[in-house]
């Protein structure tokens, strides 16, 4: 792995001097996140699971005299468009949209007083970024992670977990997210998933992963030709359902809600907010017994559970919603021999997936799932086997 990250380092270094004329002065590799178990119960205050991949976005910065940021991406069809903006003056663009998670980040450190200054930024990105594996936090913490290191700060990650979602939320980026994806991100540890708390102060467990003791692998797989941008897709509107479902119930967060009470006074809601409402109930129930089963080693319980939470997401959230690729990727999957689970992963509305698969059959589950899936779809699927990683970190050493 390391040595993948060292390849990649080299290749950025050269880029990077070719656009800026100098060395780098601190990289960053910052990985994406799989959604293990959870789903859309972060804003709602309840529970997830999740996890580092191995796949990242690796970010070189260079201190600039000025207040000026300048950053660039690797990333097709956007290499030729540098984004450029003072710490003085920062506000949102509509044309190079992904700038404006950098500059959601970096006028969140500035608000918390932190010494940050002008930089000229290189960021590569070596996963899909159309929605479920969490490439803007990636990008941000990147972000946050090399300014901070630039300034000679000391990094808190919860603390840099919070400025990113802030970034995320604000005016600059406009997209309503939880913070399941900035603290599994800055959080994660190798071989180890975070369990993470969202009532806040938000309590986070590190719970050990040793999958390969089990002989079974954790695989996405995608068809990055369905994009979806978070605050653009049906996102803010089920969240807005749960808000609503609150003021109904009297009550501050879903999280109050146990099973039985839901059973309980499930007759004062509509019956779309009755079905999300029974989703984020039950999902937290499910997080904290895929907990158990991982404890226990018992793999066969933790994939049902997986499998549960996606049939869930789908039909009684409607996270497919005008998305049949999702519905089609996830029940195929789940119907393939040696799959212990599969579930959509994220803030829905992708074709992502993420499934538990026997390692004997890892081959034939790729294989078959990406014949079925073209055969109807046409499309070609990416999979994106991966290992428990570890979080966002500034190289000492390269
Ligand atoms: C996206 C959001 C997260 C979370 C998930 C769904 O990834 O960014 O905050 O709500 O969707 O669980």
């Amino acid at each position: 792995m390391k040595t993948q990250i060292n390849k990649r380092l080299d290749e950025l270094k050269i880029k990077f001097k070719e656009y800026y004329g100098a060395e780098p002065e601190v990289a960053v590799n910052s990985p994406g996140r799989a959604e293990i178990i959870g789903n859309h119960t972060d804003y709602n205050l309840g529970y997830a699971l999740g996890c580092a991949i191995s796949k990242s976005t690796i970010g070189l910065f260079k201190k600039r005299e000025d207040r000026k940021i300048i950053a660039r991406t690797t990333m097709a069809g956007f290499e030729s468009e540098a984004i450029e903006f003072s710490l003085d003056k920062i506000e949102r663009d509509e044309t190079v949209k992904w700038g404006n998670y950098v500059r959601g980040v970096a006028r969140e450190l500035l608000t918390a007083h932190e010494p940050i200054g002008g930089a000229e930024i290189l960021v590569d990105t070596n996963f899909s970024t159309s929605g479920g594996m969490s490439s803007s936090a990636a990008l941000e913490l990147c972000i946050a992670y090399g300014l901070m290191s630039l300034a000679g700060q000391k990094i808190e990650s919860e603390a840099m977990a919070w400025r990113c979602k802030k970034g995320e939320n604000s005016d600059l980026v406009q997209s309503p997210c939880g913070f399941l994806d900035q603290g599994v991100i800055a959080f994660a540890q190798k071989d180890k998933m975070v369990f993470l708390d969202f009532q806040e102060p938000v309590k986070v467990k590190l719970i050990k992963a040793d999958l390969a003791r089990h002989k079974v692998s954790l695989v996405v797989v995608v068809d990055k030709t369905v994009k979806r941008i978070l605050g653009e897709s049906g996102y803010p509107a089920r969240k807005k359902s749960c808000e609503l479902a609150c003021g109904k119930l009297k009550i501050k967060s879903l999280r109050e809600l146990s099973g039985k009470d839901f059973e309980g006074k499930k007759g004062v809601l509509d019956l779309v907010t009755r079905k999300r409402v029974e989703h984020i109930v039950y999902e937290n129930e499910r997080v904290l017994a895929a907990v158990k089963a991982l404890a226990a080693d018992d793999m066969n319980k933790f994939g049902r559970l997986l499998s549960e939470s996606g049939k869930s997401a789908l039909d009684l959230y409607d996270l497919a919603e005008n998305t049949p690729e999702l519905r089609y990727l996830m029940e195929a999957a789940q119907r393939l021999d040696g799959v212990l689970g599969a579930r959509n992963m994220g803030g829905g509305f992708s074709a992502i997936i993420l499934a538990l698969v026997k390692d004997e059959k890892m081959k034939e589950f790729e294989k078959e799932l990406k014949t079925k899936y073209q055969e109807k779809f046409g499309e070609k699927l990416e999979m994106v086997k991966f290992e428990v990683s570890q979080g966002t970190e500034v190289f000492t050493n390269w």
